[in-house]
């Protein structure tokens, strides 16, 4: 048996490497949710985090022994990674559960898929016997996601002994979409969820759905338990972190490009199929052909950071989100009006900014497991800023009622909620502002994390 009483295990970790020109290793703790929440749980030699070496650095620093106290990364063959991540857990598994195929012509499971399926289950067993070799004897153990949902099962079967819980990050698909899988992998999966005591999810939605999935295919939930867990934001880093000199020059910055006098609609995300950038760009568009009296006089900043480039159709989609945005600034724009700054670079403080001038915030989502960038914008707005949330996300669950509503695909009510927002009166919006932040930081990530830990000991 290993050392380790505490154990998390997901794909990305929360540190990475890039090789320097002179052939030297520079490590980056990354942000979000889960890095802090396990900050929380202390970096005491008893806690160890498990993650994939993704990038070159990752690999290389894993060759060098070259690492972080507390966590182990798995340098698994990049081709099979690559597989799995790629192929199988950003592929199948994330437009499963966000239900993005466009079902005429795909998902297709053909050999391809049954080759990269068996990697995603080396990759899985790769996790399984590094958390069977560093656990204690009675370890808690807290799996993370769509990546790894065949770990609860194999690592049941090396070791009986621990407590084994698993955490979805995004939605579950209902029975009719989930069985689109192969019964045999679609059994897989269910069994692989099934081998741990406990299934956390974010909403009683995803929950809900899960177990109608395990009912109708895997006969029940067997003794698995299931707990639903709402991320908040974490308002004390994002408040003093969205106060540092970096941000304030962003904002100085931000407001020259933004102009005098303009409100400000802004967005942020990942260049993800899944957050509906390109409806909410036409919700704008249309905004500024049926309400004249916007033009010059509101700016929609748009964050969409590149993500999963591998894949062609994360690619796809980011030229189409840079090409409306270009096709709106052309029909719309003048010699001192850009209607939409799209940003396509990574620039966390820059966002942070952003975030503190929002008068409105976009988060339109065709479905999203919460969606914590609905949650932090309220948390460190400057003047109180309006929600307009798709009702698809998790976070509405929690928002729905100070923000305002919107159907993910309906673009011309999307256009009527911008205007809405825009036009609330500012001691309303001021208002809508403080419960939101309320709502949003009720579950701070530490004590997301600790209570997952104690109901899974309970
Ligand atoms: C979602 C998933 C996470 C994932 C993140 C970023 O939030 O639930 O598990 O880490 O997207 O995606 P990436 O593929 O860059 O890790």
């Amino acid at each position: 048996y290993g050392a380790a009483q505490v154990l998390v295990a997901s794909n990305r970790g929360p540190v990475s490497y890039t090789v320097g020109e002179d052939g030297s290793l520079d490590a980056k703790r990354g942000g979000g949710g889960l890095v802090s929440g396990l900050s929380a749980i202390g970096s005491d030699a008893d806690a160890l985090w498990v993650c994939s070496a993704l990038s070159d650095g990752d690999r290389e620093a894993v060759r060098q022994g070259v690492g972080e106290d507390g966590v182990r990364m798995l340098d698994i063959p990049a081709d099979v990674h690559a597989d799995a991540y790629n192929g199988i857990a950003n592929s199948v598994l994330w437009f499963v559960h966000h239900m993005l195929y466009q079902t005429p012509l795909e998902p297709v499971f053909d050999a391809e898929f049954r080759r990269q399926w068996a990697s995603y289950e080396t990759y899985n067993r790769a996790f399984a016997e590094a958390l069977a070799e560093e656990a204690a004897r009675g370890a808690a153990v807290v799996v993370q996601d769509y990546h790894l949902t065949l770990v609860p099962g194999m690592l049941r079967e090396l070791r009986p002994d621990l407590r084994i819980g698993h955490f979805s990050h995004t939605p579950w698909a209902p029975p009719e979409y989930f069985r689109m899988l192969p019964d045999d992998v679609a059994a897989q999966v269910l069994r692989g969820m099934l081998g741990a005591d406990r299934l956390g999810f974010l909403t009683e939605r995803w929950a809900e759905a899960f177990t109608a999935c395990a009912e109708r295919f895997a006969g029940g939930l067997g003794g698995t338990r299931i707990g639903v867990h709402g991320l908040g934001a974490d308002a004390d880093f994002l408040r003093k972190r969205a106060h540092e000199p970096d941000v304030e020059e962003r904002i100085a910055a931000l407001r020259q490009e933004i102009g005098e006098g303009r409100r400000t609609i802004v967005r942020v995300d990942r260049t993800e199929l899944s957050k509906n950038i390109v409806r909410g760009l036409l919700a704008y568009r249309r905004l500024l052909e049926t309400h004249a009296e916007w033009r010059e006089r509101v700016v929609h900043v748009a964050f969409a950071y590149p993500s999963r480039q591998d894949l062609a159709v994360y690619r796809d989609y980011t030229a189409e989100v840079r090409r409306l945005s270009e096709e709106i600034n052309a029909e719309y724009g003048t010699p001192g009006w850009t209607p939409v700054v799209l940003n396509l670079k990574d620039d966390f403080a820059r966002s942070l900014a952003a975030y503190r001038l929002a008068d409105v915030a976009l988060v339109n989502p065709i479905r999203d497991g919460m969606n914590l960038v609905a949650k932090e914008v309220p948390v460190v707005s400057d003047a109180g800023c309006a929600l307009v949330l798709s009702r698809e996300a998790g976070a509405h669950e929690e928002l729905g009622e100070d923000a305002i509503t919107v159907n993910p695909y309906d673009v011309t009510g999307t256009a009527a909620a911008l205007h809405e927002a825009l036009s609330m009166r500012p001691e309303e919006r001021a208002e809508r502002c403080k419960r939101l932040a309320a709502a949003a930081t009720a579950l701070p990530p530490a004590q997301w994390f600790v209570d997952q830990l104690d109901a899974l000991r309970g």
